[in-house]
């Protein structure tokens, strides 16, 4: 049964980006929006906004109650919802994805650039969190030190952790080197958990402290390349899907 979600205009288009509830009175004054066709004067109004045709200058403004985001986190932004100090990840989005209630699902440390899903869907923040649910998560990382055939092994087996930060056994890991110049290395790790400091805390059980770290896929979604950290955009219906589907661990 189709749910209605009524608000006034001008909370719809501010919601939607196209300016403060002032301008919005001010583009509605001046006959540039139409609801259904027809020309408002009243941007109190109120609309059902999933399916009125609500019109800017002839555009038609969409409204979705469920907003997906894929986010390649920059370094030096935090993952949280609001930080009263620091800028955060929503802070890179327009104010409407907050205020539709899109949340980061899990969380990447300060200095970890790469894949961050912000969604309004709790399901699907849960999914991609949960341990249960057993997604895969890729990174690339740059360590000093150099890493071998046991290294990787020892990822295999699953490492114990036993560190300033405390003490837990982290599942069976895949550990691929790619590629070494004696002092330093580049590797990529799958986990498909996310202790705290996760990655960084298994290398450096190795020896091999991490000094850059990049999210690079979450199941079967890989961050798009072309947004460079800090950019942004909404996933489309298949990328969704790809998150929704079991995880086959390809
Ligand atoms: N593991 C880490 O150590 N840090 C991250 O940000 C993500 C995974």
């Amino acid at each position: 049964m189709a749910t209605k979600n009524t608000m006034r205009l001008d909370r719809l288009m501010t919601l939607l980006g196209e300016g403060t509830r002032a301008q919005v009175k001010d583009m509605v004054r001046a006959g540039r929006v139409t609801v259904e066709g027809a020309p408002v004067r009243d941007s109190g109004m109120q609309v059902d906004a999933e399916h009125a045709q609500v019109r800017l200058d002839g555009r038609l403004l969409a409204y979705k109650a469920v907003r997906h985001v894929m986010l390649n986190k920059p370094q030096g932004t935090l993952t949280a919802a609001r930080d009263k100090r620091q800028r955060t990840v929503m802070d890179l989005l327009p104010p409407m994805y907050a205020a539709m209630g899109c949340m980061p699902a899990g969380r990447l440390d300060k200095d970890t650039e790469g894949l961050l899903i912000i969604t309004s869907d709790g399901q699907l923040a849960h999914r991609i969190i949960s341990p249960k649910k057993d997604v895969t998560k890729v990174y690339f990382a740059r360590v000093d030190g150099v890493l071998h055939e046991e290294d990787i092994a020892a990822f295999a087996a699953g490492l114990h952790i036993d560190d300033s930060d405390g003490t837990f056994d982290a599942r069976p890991a895949g550990l691929t080197i790619l590629s070494t110049d004696g002092a330093s290395s580049e590797v990529r790790v799958r986990v498909s958990e996310g202790k705290y400091h996760q990655v960084k805390r298994m290398l450096s059980s190795r020896g091999a402290p991490v000094t850059y770290l990049k999210r690079e896929r979450i199941g079967a979604l890989a961050l798009d390349p072309a947004l460079a950290p800090g950019q942004w955009r909404e996933l489309t219906d298949e990328e969704v899907a790809l998150l929704e589907q079991e995880d086959d661990h390809a």
